[in-house]
């Protein structure tokens, strides 16, 4: 068993092109070195509001050099949980898309439900979901996109910690996380990994860390995650401070 340390994945050097304020943040290094493991062709995040979680897959494409698409589904119009919000976060959102991601990035502004229409089933490698946090919203949301990711492939669900109001996911992740191959981040708004039964699980260093080993290992690799967004935001308070 690897110790994460020695591992030393990609998002040890990360810097991200554009900080948005987002609960994703601390999930950013894990999400950056998901996508340089994984390889994804095709990435899809249900949510995408501001950007953060979009724009942190999209340069770990760039930056590791992955063939891969990734397409943001939203209405830009806001749900229940983060309020109506304004024009300007579309705008932001295309326009940095454009500038750094164009080619490798689509925005879908649309509904979750008519967008599951534009994608064939076991299509797509890696699922995001962050749409409305209900318990009703998530299994919906879920159980729609399922059929749409391939076997091996990985689906993450944003806030599984997120306790507050009629916020759901825990109680949602509660219920499958049994049910398949899967992880959870706990720090943060917590995040929770599945893999999609029927194909072997993706291989890489990353994975073998989440999913072999004992109690200890795992562990581990939370609080190598913790650190890792720790040490970023430190960073980023010293570039700010220097400018
Ligand atoms: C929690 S935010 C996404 C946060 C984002 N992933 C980040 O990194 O900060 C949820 C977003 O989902 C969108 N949304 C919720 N339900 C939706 C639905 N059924 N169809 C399309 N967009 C939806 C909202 O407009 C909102 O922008």
């Amino acid at each position: 068993m690897q110790h994460p340390c020695i591992f030393m994945p990609p998002s040890v050097q990360f810097t991200a092109k554009k900080m948005v304020m987002s609960t994703w943040v601390d999930h950013m290094p894990f999400a950056y070195d998901l996508v340089a493991t994984l390889q994804p062709s095709k990435i899809v995040e249900l949510g995408t509001h501001n950007g953060l979680s979009f724009f942190t897959f999209c340069q770990a494409l760039q930056e590791n050099n992955v063939d891969g698409l990734a397409y943001a589904v939203d209405t830009w119009q806001g749900d229940e949980h983060t309020g109506a919000y304004g024009e300007e976060v579309f705008e932001m959102v295309r326009d940095h898309c454009r500038e750094h991601y164009r080619g490798n990035s689509y925005l879908l502004r649309m509904t979750f439900d008519e967008a599951a229409d534009h994608f064939a089933d076991q299509s797509i490698d890696l699922l995001h979901i962050d749409g409305l946090h209900t318990y009703d919203a998530v299994s919906h949301d879920f159980q729609t996109w399922l059929p749409k990711v391939r076997p091996g492939g990985v689906v993450l669900f944003h806030d599984i910690e997120a306790r507050m109001e009629d916020f759901g996911v825990w109680r949602f992740w509660q219920d499958i996380k049994p049910q398949y191959q899967s992880y959870e981040f706990r720090f943060g708004f917590g995040l929770g990994v599945v893999i999609v039964p029927g194909a072997s699980r993706p291989a890489g260093t990353l994975f073998d860390l989440m999913f072999d080993g004992d109690e200890m290992g795992r562990h581990e690799l939370q609080k190598f995650y913790v650190t890792v967004g720790h040490y970023h935001e430190l960073q980023r308070k010293l570039s700010r401070a220097r400018r």
